[in-house]
């Protein structure tokens, strides 16, 4: 959904090409075999079980999608063994091997060709790594969370795994009675099986990523209330949780976490609001509409900056995602920015003060200031200096260009690429447009320079920030944590 379509068309004379692979990635510089070429997925129908004594997962994904090539054979992203697969009906080649699912109808499809995919599968999750890497998470209640970036949707349904490539859900998951099953989106209904197991159904109607999109199966308790706005509102505490009152302090206050960054971001994109609260994840996730949070957080007391963290993203990651990894910036710089602005809507501190007091206690010889926010490889695709330079950078735009036009570019990104994705050049672009400055050296200063910018985030009149404002110990931990959890 949402690919640009090519635009070239062959000469009227030119020999019809013959159909070709679709390619295995879909172009990202930092992970070549993410996404695939020659398709454009519009909605994934993922329809299972899961017994978590045998960590089972069976069931049917179904994919509708439209050919954008001529394709002797394309791939999706997976990881389970599958046992029948159909194109438009008809049963296919199929093969998989470390994380790509090649698969080779019956006939060659043209481009255009609308196509339905049947992916029939029963296998154990936690078997499989890709990159090195177990991303499905086994919890101590017996359950089980698909969450994790940038990779998780091949431990459970077959894809196009790309940001690039978003969709619309329908998933409908069952599970043994005592376990609750969540994911994104509205919460269409759940009822009991004759084999006992008890089937729950969601909704997103909005475009979502793969890796925006959850899987939970616990046990918690679930919450179905109304946010303000008539939205449904969904949270669920782990029922093990060591700190669930500040767990509840925190994440029941998202609708009006939401409803102060629609003031500073523009209108909330989604349907639906909430968070799942987990036992001993060590990290939190932008899982769209429904974040996911690991009660570390919530070990000090409250902890209302993840959640300002985790909902930013549902503009700056979810709305508007990354059209590469590279990008991350546009994630997280944003999102730890947003944490600044909630301190300042708290009266903890102005996010000029939080950033100028990080930016001076931070030594120059800190390892902190040489990694590259901009574009810091995918080995330190969350470092910390993502997330707290990252955020300083924004400062250094609003001193530059005004309170006015800084909030002003915030809101014109998120409405002109809603649902959509972004690059780093094109929020440069946008920036300089708005505010008719150049800001190329200030980007190639905050963003892809190694060491500490000579000038901080408020400008050289600016001299050290002596006292640490009161939200500041808070946030700084909070997104040492979130970086952590990238690895
Ligand atoms: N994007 C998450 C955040 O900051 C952090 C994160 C990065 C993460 N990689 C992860 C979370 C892997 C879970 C798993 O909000
Ligand atoms: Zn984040």
């Amino acid at each position: 959904m949402g690919l640009a379509a090519g635009v070239a068309t062959a000469p009227a004379d030119a020999a019809p090409k013959a159909p070709s692979p679709g390619a295995a990635g879909i172009g990202d510089a930092y992970y070549p075999l993410d996404g695939n070429g020659g398709y454009d997925v519009g909605h994934y129908d993922i329809r299972l079980s899961y017994r978590p004594a045998g960590d089972e997962l069976s069931g049917t994904t179904t994919i509708t999608a439209k050919a954008t090539q001529d394709l002797s054979r394309f791939n999706l992203d997976f990881l389970l063994k599958v046992s029948t697969l159909r194109v438009n009906n008809v049963p296919a080649k199929f093969a998989t091997d470390g994380g790509e699912l090649t698969v080779t109808p019956a006939k060659p499809i043209a481009k255009g060709t609308n196509l339905t995919i049947v992916v029939t599968y029963d296998d154990s999750p936690g078997k499989y790594k890709l990159y090195g890497f177990n991303a499905w998470k086994r919890t101590a209640d017996g359950g089980a969370l698909a969450t994790d970036e940038p990779q998780i949707a091949p431990w459970w349904f077959p894809s196009n795994d790309h940001p690039l490539d978003k969709a619309t859900f329908d998933v409908s998951i069952a599970a043994p009675k005592d376990f609750a099953v969540l994911s994104n989106g509205t919460f269409a209904g759940k009822s009991t099986q004759g084999n006992g197991l008890v089937r729950w159904n969601w909704r997103s109607a909005k475009p979502q990523g793969t890796y925006e999109t959850s899987l939970v199966v616990g046990k918690y308790q679930v919450n179905f209330q109304t946010a303000p706005n008539g939205q449904p509102f969904v949270t669920a505490y782990g029922a093990d949780l060591a700190n669930p009152d500040q767990a509840r302090a925190s994440v029941e206050r998202t609708p009006e976490i939401l409803e102060f960054e629609s003031t500073q971001f523009g209108p909330y994109p989604f349907e639906a609001q909430g968070g799942v609260v987990s036992t001993g994840l060590g990290f939190a996730l932008e899982n769209q509409t429904r974040p996911t949070f690991s009660d570390d957080f919530f070990t000090d007391g409250s902890d209302t900056y993840v959640v300002a963290h985790e909902n930013a993203h549902q503009w700056f990651g979810d709305s508007v995602s990354v059209a590469g990894w590279r990008n991350i910036w546009l994630n997280e710089g944003f999102a730890s920015y947003a944490e600044t602005l909630w301190s300042e809507y708290l009266g903890e501190g102005t996010a000029a003060e939080v950033n100028q007091y990080a930016y001076d206690s931070i030594p120059a010889d800190d390892p902190f200031w040489q990694v590259l926010p901009g574009d810091p490889g995918p080995d330190n695709q969350f470092d910390d200096a993502v997330y707290t330079r990252g955020a300083m950078a924004l400062q250094a735009l609003r001193t530059a260009v005004g309170d006015a036009d800084f909030f002003k570019i915030l809101k014109k990104w998120t409405k002109t690429r809603q649902y959509g994705n972004g690059t780093i050049e094109q929020f440069v672009g946008l920036a300089e447009n708005v505010s008719g400055k150049p800001l190329q050296s200030l980007f190639t200063t905050w963003l892809f320079t190694a060491g500490k910018p000579a000038v901080g985030p408020n400008g050289a009149s600016v001299s050290k920030a002596l006292v640490a404002p009161k939200s500041f110990a808070k946030i700084r931990a909070t997104d040492r944590k979130l970086a952590a959890a990238g690895g």
